[in-house]
């Protein structure tokens, strides 16, 4: 099984637009990979995710009807007065399957390591799944100290019976930038996590994400151990979006 994610941000979205899109390109392909080959997954905001689940619904599409749906990022605290933050219990309310945790945007916002286990506790606690971010800065990877801060990224999580649902590598200078980490880097990034992992007997698909676009999904699915993608920008379009999946095999 592969594993294509769309990450749309606080981007805004034209979900009709997005869908028309999608199903056009799926349904334009004989060989479009089947729901058992490739999970797609949308992570958006909750008011987005209200209409996108209504749109799943009804889709005749068995493509687009397999869409799991996540947000991006939950409250660490159970409930309270925390204005403005989504607990875990709303998410699990309004049916939302998990969430990304970690992301280096929101990190930079100040999610340390522990604030990411909380939240990834969170979930945990109502059954929820994540997907677990992790990546060097730049500075990082110049100084050569890439494994040890993957690893303490890796350890600071995976406690107390919490593990990731998915794991994206994400390497922050590779974010939005337009230029995918090479494979060599992520060949790197992926073998200390495989390490790790065998390890602790955990047993999870390893992602890449980081200015992924159809140009170079192939050459990154086909590094050893890679087990899908994030897409941020390139999932803001659904034919893109759709182009990127139909390109994934298992
Ligand atoms: P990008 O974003 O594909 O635009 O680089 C990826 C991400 O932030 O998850």
């Amino acid at each position: 099984m592969k594993y294509l994610i769309a990450n749309w941000k606080m981007n805004s979205v034209d979900i009709n637009v997005w869908e028309q899109e999608f199903v056009n390109l799926v349904s334009s392909q004989n060989n479009f990979p089947k729901s058992d080959e490739v999970r797609l997954i949308v992570c958006l905001n909750l008011y987005d995710y209200t209409v996108f689940s209504e749109k799943i619904k009804n889709s005749k599409n068995e493509i687009f009807n397999k869409i799991s749906l996540f947000t991006q990022d939950v409250s660490q605290y159970d409930e309270g007065a925390f204005t403005g933050q989504i607990s875990s219990k709303f998410l699990k309310k309004v049916g939302v399957e998990g969430s990304i945790i970690g992301h280096s945007e929101l990190r930079e916002n100040g999610d340390t390591e522990n604030i990411v286990f909380e939240k990834g506790f969170r979930l945990n606690e109502q059954g929820l799944s994540n997907i677990f971010c992790i990546g060097e800065n730049l500075e990082i990877l110049e100084n050569n100290k890439k494994k040890p801060f993957l690893l303490n990224q890796l350890q600071t999580f995976c406690k107390d019976n919490i593990s990731p649902g998915l794991l994206a590598y994400e390497p922050i200078w590779a974010i939005g930038t337009g230029k995918e980490a090479d494979s060599e880097n992520i060949a790197s990034a992926v073998s200390i996590i495989l390490d790790f992992f065998e390890n602790k007997k955990i047993d999870c698909p390893i992602l890449y994400g980081g200015s992924v676009s159809k140009s170079n999904i192939e050459e990154i699915i086909s590094i050893s151990g890679i087990d899908g993608c994030l897409v941020g920008n390139s999932s803001l379009d659904g034919e893109q979006f759709a182009i990127i999946a139909s390109k994934i095999k298992s």
